[in-house]
């Protein structure tokens, strides 16, 4: 096994989707709340959160294994990790090489491929934070806001990406090469059935989630984005309410995590998320195993019902069809 973050790795850089229909995709990710940004490559879409957290959208194309999605027609087609320096790149390309492609490509960035078959790609981390007014909150006897009030959202303006779930067949299985080769700590699970992990020993509790699909096969499942606080959850699924998008789970509060959060069906395979409030942890953090704990995916929701995904709730445009 390797040692904790030998690969000095800071998060998800990059995430990029292929899809069927890419004027229908960019437009769900203009209407999220991210920023167009011009691509040197013209069949290459990039929109970025305030840090720099960036998704590439490109029209799917099946005769090109780096065009082609995971499991759906549209889809993640490759995943971009960041690490701290260029030697971090190397050592990386050392280690993957040894029974991969480990390839560079022009702008320095490495390609490779996991286990189960998804691309991966590592480059020197471009996420920077953007200083802003933090959210204060009053409570008993702890008055952190005075003479101000508190803030209201009428879109998102996402911060930062937080974390990718991928639907397995056996998640149990797919984390060993993220665990053995890159180094990834389990934060939380469901015994093998879904397992949260962080690709560094401090910081964001999951960078990504493999979970049992119900559908066999390897597929995206969600996109999770920061928000800045439960009213920015709120304030941004509204309007994307608004634009009649389609809730898929909540507003609501995971269990694990302690995230709020405001999940949407998505034009690339799978759901994105607005989350708030996840938790932080240190090497101190003890992992638990939720498995002997059924239906563990919310403290509460508004909205969903039935894990299965049959919404009933105040939502307006969310429940007049069903999935
Ligand atoms: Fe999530």
């Amino acid at each position: 096994m390797v040692a904790k973050n030998r690969f000095r790795l800071t998060g998800v850089e990059c995430v990029r989707f292929a899809v069927e229909n890419l004027d229908e995709a960019c437009r769900f990710a203009s209407d999220w709340g991210l920023t167009y940004v011009v691509s040197s490559d013209p069949e290459v879409k990039i929109f970025r959160a305030v840090d720099g957290s960036e998704v590439q959208i490109l029209t799917a194309d099946p005769t090109r294994s780096d065009r082609t999605p995971i499991g759906n027609p549209s889809g993640l087609c490759e995943l971009v990790w960041g690490v701290e320096d260029r030697d971090a790149l190397q050592a990386l390309a050392d280690e993957l090489g040894k029974d991969r492609r480990a390839e560079f490509d022009a702008e320095g960035v490495l390609h490779s491929v996991d286990d189960l078959g998804i691309n991966l790609g590592f480059r020197v981390a471009q996420r920077r934070p953007v200083p802003y007014d933090v959210t204060r909150y009053n409570a008993p006897g702890h008055a952190e806001r005075i003479n101000r009030r508190a803030p209201a959202y009428k879109a998102a303006k996402p911060r930062e990406i937080s974390h990718v779930a991928i639907g397995v067949d056996d998640a149990g299985q797919a984390v060993q090469f993220y665990i053995q080769r890159l180094g990834f700590i389990v934060s939380d699970r469901y015994a093998n059935r879904g397992i949260f992990m962080r690709c560094s020993p401090t910081g964001n509790h999951h960078h990504v989630f493999f979970m049992n699909g119900k559908q066999p096969g390897t597929r995206f499942n969600h996109l999770a984005f920061k928000v800045r606080d439960i009213h920015e959850v709120i304030g941004g699924g509204q309007h994307l309410d608004s634009l009649g998008w389609k809730t898929f789970a909540g507003p609501g509060r995971h269990t694990i995590s302690s995230a709020c959060f405001w999940y949407f069906q998505s034009p690339f395979g799978g759901a994105w998320e607005y989350a708030a409030d996840e938790d932080i942890v240190t090497p101190e953090w003890e992992p638990q195993d939720f498995a002997a704990i059924a239906h563990i995916f919310s403290e509460w929701t508004f909205g969903l019902e039935k894990s299965d995904g049959t919404l009933k709730g105040p939502i307006s445009a969310s429940k007049e069809k069903t999935l």
